[in-house]
């Protein structure tokens, strides 16, 4: 089987890695990909993420299989020019992919399927969203309703604070059009957890459970960003905990999505507090999690293509995944001053070596060439994942990897997995 990926992060990084590995996958190609996923499959140098340029990629590569990464496309309609086209998609078409276009229609599918998660309201004036938020009392959680690549969302405890937020959204625009609603929730405690599950529409298929790590700065310090590493399993999220997800939250929005007309085919992510009462639902994506998926896809046993094609084509139940027993850890390699600007152009060096270190795969994000040099050119650069037996092993191998890797402007989080090692060991 032939698949093209679509997307050039370090989450199309992990897929196209375990797409080589997967015994159903002959060729592996990427639109545009990067420099990582040029050494392990076939690149071609265009942005595949309008719908037409899609499908003008799928059929240069003649594809089999089209497995749409980032959410924009998904979004704006790829997974459905490819599909009118006869190609087999994962991936959701537009109106489904709009549980994570807008945040406002996502809590209104929760409600109608009786799905748990935080009080809400949408708002577009700005009296009537801090009116709700007083309502609700502090932490303040106040979100643009479109999409804002993981950075429109404010958690605050300062009422001034947040009642900027909702101006920033609504008058000042600085999330453009993303934020001309603004979406204000009640504050959920409790650890996070991601669950990814693969449907077809119909059947439902749960990835194990794993972690991403929002903010900035180690102890969840500083602004959020589009993640700064991740692991897996989650020891606070047992398997009988991860099946409850799967009955009370994952099922019912696959149902609930398809009696809205728009049935969901792809990777559903949820993004869970697990509170004192239960798991709730922070958020729905409409693809897989990034960096969740550089700490999944290193533990999965199963051929990653087989499940893909089952889910494309709507023959997924009955579909079992194998995963290892091992922890992994990914940690993200980010430019001085992400989320906020950041330098590019810095020389990556270091790079042969770690890759050679057992147990240890490098994801590419934001990397570019120059003539022989690899250098920076994004605010995520890499996410190095290690396995170990125990997360203690595993942070150990990630953090010796890492530091082997230099560039100017290094930052990353040295708090990764940390209380999963606590808690495990
Ligand atoms: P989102 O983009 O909706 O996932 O929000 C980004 C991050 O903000 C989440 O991962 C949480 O850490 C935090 N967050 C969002 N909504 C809530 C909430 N209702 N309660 C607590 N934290 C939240
Ligand atoms: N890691 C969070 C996300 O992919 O949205």
């Amino acid at each position: 089987m032939r698949v093209l990926v679509i997307g050039s992060g370090g989450r199309e990084s992990a897929l196209a890695w375990a797409l080589t590995r997967s015994p159903s996958v002959t060729s592996v190609f990427a639109a545009p990909g990067n420099p990582g996923i040029a050494r392990i499959a076939e690149v071609l140098d265009v942005d595949a993420s309008s719908p037409a340029a899609a499908v003008e990629a799928a059929r240069t590569v003649n594809a089999d299989l089209v497995v749409v990464g980032p959410e924009a496309p998904l979004v704006a309609g790829v997974g459905d020019a490819l599909r009118r086209d006869g190609f087999k998609v994962f991936g959701p078409n537009s109106n489904a992919a709009h549980i994570e276009g807008s945040k406002a229609y996502a809590k209104e599918l929760m409600d109608r399927g009786g799905i748990p998660t935080a009080r809400w309201q949408a708002f577009e004036e700005v009296d009537k969203a801090v009116g709700f938020m007083d309502e609700l009392g502090p932490p303040y959680v106040v979100k643009a309703d479109g999409l804002a690549a993981g950075k429109g969302v404010l958690v605050a405890t300062e009422r001034d604070e947040a009642v900027e937020a909702v101006r920033d959204r609504i008058e000042r625009r600085v999330f453009g059009d993303a934020g001309a609603s603004v979406v204000i929730e009640e504050f959920l405690d409790g650890e996070e957890t991601s669950l990814i599950a693969f449907t077809d529409g119909e059947a439902v298929v749960g990835c194990e459970v794993a972690q991403d790590y929002k903010r900035a700065f180690d102890d969840d310090a500083g602004p959020n960003t589009g993640g700064m590493g991740s692991y897996s399993p989650v020891p606070v999220c047992p398997p009988e905990t991860a099946e409850r997800i799967l009955s009370e939250i994952i099922e019912p929005m696959v149902r609930t999505t398809a009696e809205a007309g728009a049935p969901f085919v792809g990777a559903l992510y949820a993004g869970l507090a697990l509170t004192s009462r239960g798991p709730r639902v922070v958020e729905f994506n409409a693809r897989f999690g990034d960096p969740e998926t550089q700490a999944l896809l290193p533990r999965l046993r199963s051929d990653f293509g087989e499940v893909l094609l089952a889910t494309a084509t709507g023959e997924l139940a009955g579909s079992r995944l194998e995963w290892s027993p091992r922890s992994c850890v990914s940690v993200v390699l980010a430019s001085a001053g992400y989320p906020g600007s950041y330098d590019t152009g810095a020389e990556i060096s270091g790079l042969d070596e770690v890759e050679a270190m057992d147990d240890v795969v490098v994801f590419h994000a934001g990397t570019a060439g120059d003539g022989d040099r690899l250098v920076t050119a994004g605010g995520r650069v890499l996410a190095v994942s290690a396995l170990g037996n125990d997360f203690v092993a595993a942070r150990e191998r990630a953090y010796e990897a890492t530091n082997g890797i230099t560039f100017e402007g290094k930052h990353q989080r040295f708090d990764i997995g940390l209380r999963a090692a606590e808690v495990s060991s």
